[in-house]
């Protein structure tokens, strides 16, 4: 894809503040880390306007748990068309992760994470939110 130079003015210690931000996040120089600034932005906007944005959901939980097993497996076919794949990883004796990948509408994706995250024996539970489109 083509790129496109441009100029910034910027308050001087407003890119002293940058520059810092830029070594500690490790990035080789402003050009990289202005991208990266920029598709987040993107994502973000992506996600308020409810478009199509992939979801990582990752959860820890006590298998051990009464009928939890039952209600994630429930939940997932309920919403399988919301669903990629599952990755499943016996972390111990008493937890398991999973890792569920999303694909829909913004508020589906956040709405079916919020319900799994909220479920009885669920410890911990993360979802990350990315998108393809516009970036
Ligand atoms: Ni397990």
């Amino acid at each position: 894809m083509r790129t496109v130079r441009f100029g910034v003015s910027l308050p001087e210690n407003l890119i002293r503040n940058f520059d810092e931000w830029i070594r500690s996040k490790q990035y080789p120089n402003r050009s990289e880390a202005i991208r990266d600034l920029i598709r987040k932005a993107l994502i973000d906007e992506a996600v308020q306007s409810d478009q199509v944005v992939l979801g990582v959901l990752n959860i820890v939980y006590d298998h051990h748990k009464r009928a939890l097993s039952d209600e994630l497996a429930h939940l997932q076919h309920d919403y399988y068309h919301l669903i990629i794949s599952v990755t499943h990883v016996h972390l111990d004796h008493d937890n398991c992760l999973e890792v569920i990948l999303l694909k829909g509408k913004a508020r589906d994706v956040q709405r079916l994470s919020d319900k799994i995250i909220a479920l009885k024996g669920v410890k911990h539970g993360k979802l990350y939110v990315t998108s393809v489109q516009n970036v």
